[in-house]
């Protein structure tokens, strides 16, 4: 692993033992991208790159029509000077202009990466871990100084990159795009596979083909979304699950964002992506420096179960920061849907008890404990206990949970206010709003300026009160409406285009001090359910509210769609009642809990409402995810049939040993005299004898080869007269 650097020719070869990353400097000096996929041999040298034009086009060197942009494959590519394809990043300087030439200026290697200031990153555990490439470029007459970052891992087919722009000059310029990588590809052979949906229905993959012309997705809810999510996967045609070449691409930030491929008349691909250019205007003045978020380039030749696993190690191990990092995660009990806000502590604590008596590990208590919060329209910002509802606070609260044995969690939703609290009766100027314009709600509330650092201060030093004076050891962070007239009050016009940024990095700034102050703190994110599902969020956040759909056949749905960019161990979900709150469905326990092993694992209702075999289940549940959570939340993901092209559903877990599988198959709506179907298992050791079931016994060839059928499983299947029900397969090697 390393970065092999042809001194004269200025080429670098990013490489470890699967994948090559090669770019070069071009001809008028800027850098160019050679080549991305499998493995080469690094002495590859490319002599005379880019020396492209087949017929005269815009040319960069006067009276020398051998080379143009037009044709080039760029690694960061500039707007007006010759390449007519969409740009990285544009710079508007004083003079009214926005051209720029980069120009190669200097390089650097380390071992090891450096951390990104104020915005989340993937990181290294030691230095020998990954190495680093950084390649300085100027701009002469902007007098900006912009250095792309790329960093290689070892262990992973993954390349990082990010930008950071410098004023060298005296005067300010402004950055009115900046993005964090442009992947320019030779040919466009590729689908888009982006991950899509709304509220209750989060990251349904859709698949695109990529054609001549421009595709994209973008958030400016000043969130990354449930409507978009800011990873995308650009696969080979004929790439499935089990082969073929894919590209994945995840930003690692939070807010507003576009990905965009774009295939020029020469059938080559450009794809970027970055922070929405859509009303972004960053001020640099003379020194000051701006740092693009990451994009995490993930690569594989052997399908898309290949590349997502690729991504949950990594994520596993160089991303999330947390005491619970490649630990099991505790199994909770939230009383959002048995109560909503409509409680009491005598409540709360029958609610503990009961999920207590089942063995679950931490009781968390949702919205609705603090100001006058009874109902969504009240109390929002308002972060002090309602003892009306909790005589002793949550303080006093935490310690009565904790004596019955249970661990203590919080939720909190600290960027957001009701035009009906004292928070906003003191400081109405501390949302964001536009003066004399109408402002719009979502769920009744407005979302306070955090692009101000007072008011970010003022919301940490009363969360601090909180949770200083308790014991918390969870706490569930939701945001639960999207970003409308942005616009930050008594703040001068020109620095207006900076606010859904800074706000961003707000919330990051407030994370950090959390952290810093409370480190043992488990968070969730959330953000009306899946709103904020990203890979900037488990840099803080190691779980994530996956969806307030907790209808187990959705859920099918929502978390495989997921699992393409996020491990399992980072998705919230939880068994909840029957019928469901959401979609009224019915269906059996043991089949909602089979779905939500798969994740955190915890319990969204009242146990004290269930029937009392019902309970006896959840008791065995508890007990089941307790043995095997490592292999749930930590074994290697397989998806074998998708929801979204059958009634049927099944995937797979394998541990690291290949000793232990488990295996779901899930059916959609009962059929009758039904196709047997044979499930081919993947991840197995062939000539390992595996015990189904503690029953039937199979070599693991077999199973991978001829597969699992579904015959065996007729019995609930189709004389149950079920809808939405599930098998699971526990495979321990002899
Ligand atoms: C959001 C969350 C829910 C719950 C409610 C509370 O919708 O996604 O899980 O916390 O807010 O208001």
């Amino acid at each position: 692993m390393g970065v092999k650097i042809f001194e004269k020719e200025k080429q670098f070869h990013l490489f470890n033992s699967k994948i090559s990353y090669l770019i070069g400097e071009c001809r008028d000096g800027e850098i160019g991208q050679i080549y991305f996929g499998k493995r080469i041999n690094e002495n590859q040298i490319i002599l005379g790159y880019q020396t492209l034009a087949g017929r005269p086009y815009c040319n960069p060197a006067e009276y020398d029509e051998s080379y143009t942009k037009e044709l080039a494959c760029l690694e960061y590519p500039a707007f007006g000077n010759g390449d007519m394809r969409g740009s990285a990043y544009e710079i508007r300087q004083a003079n009214g202009s926005r051209v720029t030439n980069l120009v190669y200026k200097s390089h650097v290697v380390y071992e090891g990466k450096k951390p990104i200031p104020g915005l989340p990153a993937s990181y290294v555990n030691t230095d020998s871990e990954a190495t680093t490439l950084e390649i300085r470029c100027v701009d002469e007459v902007a007098k900006v100084e912009v250095t792309l970052y790329y960093t290689i891992f070892e262990d992973y087919s993954i390349i990082t990159r990010h930008v950071s722009f410098k004023n060298v000059g005296n005067e300010e310029v402004k950055l009115t795009k900046a993005l964090s990588c442009c992947i320019d590809l030779p040919d466009h052979e590729y689908d888009l596979m982006q991950f899509e949906g709304a509220w209750g229905r989060e990251r349904y993959p859709h698949v695109r083909s990529i054609e001549k012309g421009i595709i994209s997705i973008e958030s400016m809810r000043g969130h990354s979304s449930a409507n978009f999510n800011p990873f995308v996967i650009m696969k080979r045609r004929n790439t499935d699950e089990f082969q073929g070449e894919a590209i994945g691409i995840h930003l690692v930030y939070s807010g507003n964002f576009i990905a965009k491929a774009e295939v020029d008349n020469f059938d080559k691909l450009r794809f970027t992506m970055g922070i929405n250019p859509n009303w972004f205007v960053w001020p640099l003045d003379k020194g000051e420096v701006f740092d693009t978020p990451e994009v995490i380039i993930s690569y594989t030749k052997e399908g898309l179960n290949d590349l997502s696993q690729n991504i949950h190690k990594f994520m596993n191990n160089n991303l999330v920061r947390s005491p619970y990092k490649n630990k099991p995660r505790p199994i909770l009990l939230n009383n959002w849907e048995a109560t909503e806000m409509n409680f009491d502590e005598g409540k709360i604590i029958n609610i503990a008890k009961k999920g207590k008596e089942a063995g679950i590990e931490l009781f968390v208590l949702d919205d609705g404990w603090f100001g006058k919060r009874n109902d969504d329209r009240a109390g929002l910002g308002d972060w002090f206990a309602n003892t009306d509802k909790l005589p002793d606070g949550i303080t006093g609260l935490a310690k009565k949970i904790n004596d019955l044995g249970m661990d203590f969690g919080l939720w909190i939703e600290p960027e957001m206010v009701n035009p009906d609290s004292d928070l906003y009766r003191a400081h109405p100027d501390w949302v964001l709003a536009v003066p004399d314009r109408r402002r719009t709600l979502g769920r009744h509330q407005m979302v306070l300026d955090f692009s101000k650092p007072e008011v970010v201060d003022n919301v940490y030093y009363h969360l601090y009160d909180i949770i200083s004076t308790a014991n918390i050891s969870y706490i569930k962070w939701d945001m639960n409406r999207s970003i409308t007239e942005c616009f930050s009050q008594g703040v001068a016009p020109e620095y207006q285009g900076m606010v859904y940024h800074k706000y961003i990095l707000g919330v990051y700034s407030l994370y950090e001090r959390l952290i810093k102050d409370f480190p043992h703190i488990l968070f969730e994110s959330c953000a009306s359910g899946g709103g904020r599902f990203d890979a900037g969020m488990l840099y803080y956040a190691p779980q994530a509210w996956c969806s307030d759909d907790t209808d187990g056949h959705e859920r099918v749905k929502i978390q495989y769609g997921t699992s393409y960019g996020y491990p399992l161990v980072s998705m919230g979900s939880h068994v909840s009642a029957s019928p469901n709150g959401q979609t009224g469905r019915v269906m059996a326990i043991n089949d909602r809990a089979n779905i939500a092993y798969f994740g955190t694992f915890g319990y969204e209702l009242d146990l004290n409402e269930v029937s009392e075999e019902d309970f006896e289940q959840v008791k065995n549940q508890v007990v089941f995810m307790k043995k095997y959570r490592g292999l749930f939340q930590y074994g290697t993901l397989y998806r074998l049939q998708s929801p979204f092209e059958k009634n049927y559903a099944s995937w797979m877990v394998v541990s690291e040993d290949k000793k232990q599988a488990i295996v779901v198959m899930y059916k959609g709506l009962n059929t009758q005299n039904t196709e047997v179907e044979y499930i081919k298992l993947q991840g197995l050791e062939p000539d390992t004898v595996y015990t189904i079931n503690d029953n039937e016994k199979m070599y693991g060839d077999f199973l991978m080869e001829r597969g699992l059928g579904t015959l065996g499983w007729n019995e609930p299947w189709y004389r149950s007269g079920k809808d939405f029900t599930s098998r699971m397969f526990i495979l321990n090697a002899e």
